[in-house]
């Protein structure tokens, strides 16, 4: 949901890096790209609607001097995908430039009152505001940095902001609030960015900003002060993701390279045991009913957790989405464990369920990026080990979550063959990647399909709807996940000639339940893609197609192996539509609104 990068270098022109940094970041947003730095007299500015390689290829945009600017890639809110409304964007006297991710809600009452004092705008964005309130202020005297504290004290909503003005070319101000900003501290080079790909070539040291406070970026260093005007001596923390985990490394897109990295992400995020032990020590005894809270496919983890903590740890449990959980949460405390799932830590409508919850209930938040909002707020945190993920649809970053929950839900209810079982994930995901050419095959079959319906029953369930959500995320199908046993109670009215049906049947109590319902759509015409185990022998007789999977993933792990045959899938057919997988459209990695 956006993306900003500014940054001061000691010796160098600052665009190059500044279009680097911000094409690491295009994952939150592609519909257009900018770049200004501050030289002399001048704010040099290229923007444009499109994808970052479609502008660059017509502007040129690393061609800009100067040593300090900013970049932004958009996902629009306000006002369509255009060049007038791409970032960054300008005071009056095109003096200042300013980039933001996030929405000021009370832009329209500000842009009123600016009206009314002469001020002309040109966007449909509410960003716009920001440029004309830092020039009000600079002209009654202040600097950039004392303009940007007087500007957040008027402006309500969600910002990570910052700007550059040409009577002080050579610095960049920024802030924040409710949207993610680091710090970058490199050798020579100085950064804000709104997550960490961004720097990664540059500097591995990072400081975390907090509400409210606001940086300075010079050729000299990096001052923060509190909202009091008082310079902070910050922590420095030093983070352990390589540049290489934010490159392609020979794959065609980032989301099959994190497919094939599952493996390692689950052995990663199960060696973190001894901190899910400590927690779950810490609580155990303290709590008579769990929540889960979440969005997207994050949602799709949590309701795997419900079915294994109320089987295994009989505790009552139920999964909320996050953006409905206000209309919900009065029933909630201090014997509730609120489990909040995030891989980015900063989706705006899990944010603020986690400082509601805060407030009555134990909270634990599952998360993959470090240092994110949501790892701040939380009294408790399990850190997934997925690494970066790129790919705006979520894959090595699902199925950790995923590994944490089982960790959590294993050590809660002391089961150890559970926790035997998982250790051997890992080689289960390497036998499944070995075969990824079988559904490549498959993927060609299903390219031209209009609908598709994913059926699996009891932990086979959040797997048809992560499935069904994978394929409409990136190849833009409609494709529907339904609990097996539902699919008679309205939905097969839709079942008709050759509508691809995958059944998802690993070995359990009810594989031959669903085997039934497989049989039910059959006789309507399905085309049924059977996802199951080697050696069964009526899955295989029966379904047009299948893919076999090692049969000692029973049906309580499955949800950790079988998805990623259909994460397989929905790349395959994606790239045979000839789509981008890594971007898809109207979506961004990580939300920030509301
Ligand atoms: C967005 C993404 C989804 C993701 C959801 C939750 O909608 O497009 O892929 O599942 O946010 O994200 P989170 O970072 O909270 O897991």
């Amino acid at each position: 949901m956006c993306g900003i990068v500014g940054c001061v270098l000691k010796d160098d022109d600052a665009a190059p890096v500044l279009l680097d940094s911000i094409s690491k970041l295009e994952y939150r947003g592609y519909d257009s790209i900018g770049i200004a730095t501050a030289t002399g007299n001048t704010i040099n500015l290229k923007k444009g609607a499109g994808k970052i390689a479609e502008v660059d290829a017509e502007l040129d945009l690393a061609d800009l001097p100067g040593n300090c600017g900013i970049a932004h890639v958009r996902w629009a809110t306000h006002g369509d995908p255009s060049e007038i409304n791409s970032h960054p964007h300008l005071d009056e006297n095109n003096a200042i430039a300013v980039v933001h991710n996030g929405i000021i809600e009370n832009y329209l009452a500000i842009k009123e009152e600016l009206e009314k004092e002469g001020h002309e705008f040109k966007s449909d964005t509410d960003t716009e505001v920001i440029p004309h309130l830092l020039e009000k202020f600079v002209d009654e005297g202040c600097d950039l940095e004392l303009a940007l504290r007087k500007t957040i004290d008027i402006i309500h909503g969600a910002y990570a902001i910052a700007a550059i003005s040409i009577k002080e070319p050579n610095k960049v101000v920024a802030t924040r609030k409710d949207s993610p900003l680091i710090v970058g501290v490199g050798e020579k080079e100085y950064f804000v960015a709104s997550d960490f790909p961004a720097i990664l070539k540059y500097t591995n040291n990072i400081i975390y900003l907090e509400e409210g406070e606001i940086v300075t970026l010079t050729g000299d260093g990096i001052t923060i002060k509190d909202s009091e005007d008082n310079i902070l001596d910050k922590e420095v923390d030093v983070i352990d993701w390589s540049p290489e985990m934010a490159q392609k490394e020979g794959y065609d897109h980032f989301m099959i390279k994190e497919i094939h990295e599952q493996d390692i992400a689950i052995k990663n995020t199960l060696a973190e045991r001894e901190i899910v032990k400590k927690i779950v020590d810490e609580i155990k005894d303290d709590i008579n009913r769990v929540a889960f809270v979440a969005c997207g496919t994050s949602y799709h983890a949590s309701l795997t957790g419900k079915y294994l903590i109320e089987t295994l740890a009989g505790i009552p449990t139920e999964v909320l989405l996050a953006s409905e959980f206000k209309y919900s949460q009065k029933s909630l405390n201090d014997k509730t464990l609120v489990i909040f799932i995030t891989q980015s830590g900063e989706t705006a409508d899990t944010l603020k369920a986690l400082d509601v919850a805060n407030e009555t209930s134990k909270t634990l938040a599952i998360v993959n990026v470090a240092g994110s909002s949501a790892t701040r707020k939380a009294q408790y945190v399990i850190q997934t080990q997925a690494g970066p993920e790129i790919g705006v649809a979520a894959t090595k970053t699902y199925v950790s979550q995923l590994a944490s929950i089982y960790l959590f839900a294993a050590l809660l209810a002391d089961n150890k063959e559970l926790l035997e079982k998982l250790d051997k994930v890992p080689d289960y995901i390497n036998e499944v990647l070995e075969n990824e050419d079988k559904i490549k095959d498959i993927s060609r079959k299903y390219r031209f399909a209009r609908d598709f319906f994913y059926i699996g029953r009891g932990y086979s369930y959040p797997i048809a709807l992560e499935g069904a959500l994978k394929l409409k995320e990136i190849t833009y199908i409609h494709g529907e996940g339904y609990a097996a046993g539902e699919l008679k109670h309205g939905p097969i009215a839709l079942i008709d000639d050759g509508i691809p049906v995958v059944a998802i049947l690993p070995p359990g109590d009810d594989h031959k339940k669903t085997m039934s319902n497989l049989e039910e759509v059959q006789a309507r015409g399905a085309d049924v893609l059977g996802i199951g185990s080697y050696g069964d022998e009526d899955l295989i007789t029966k379904a047009q197609d299948t893919f076999l999977i090692n049969s000692e993933v029973d049906d309580i792990i499955a949800p950790l192996v079988y998805i990623v045959p259909l994460q397989i899938l929905s790349y395959y057919v994606a790239v045979a539509r000839d789509l981008d997988p890594d971007k898809p459209k109207n979506l961004a990695k990580c939300v920030t609104v509301e």
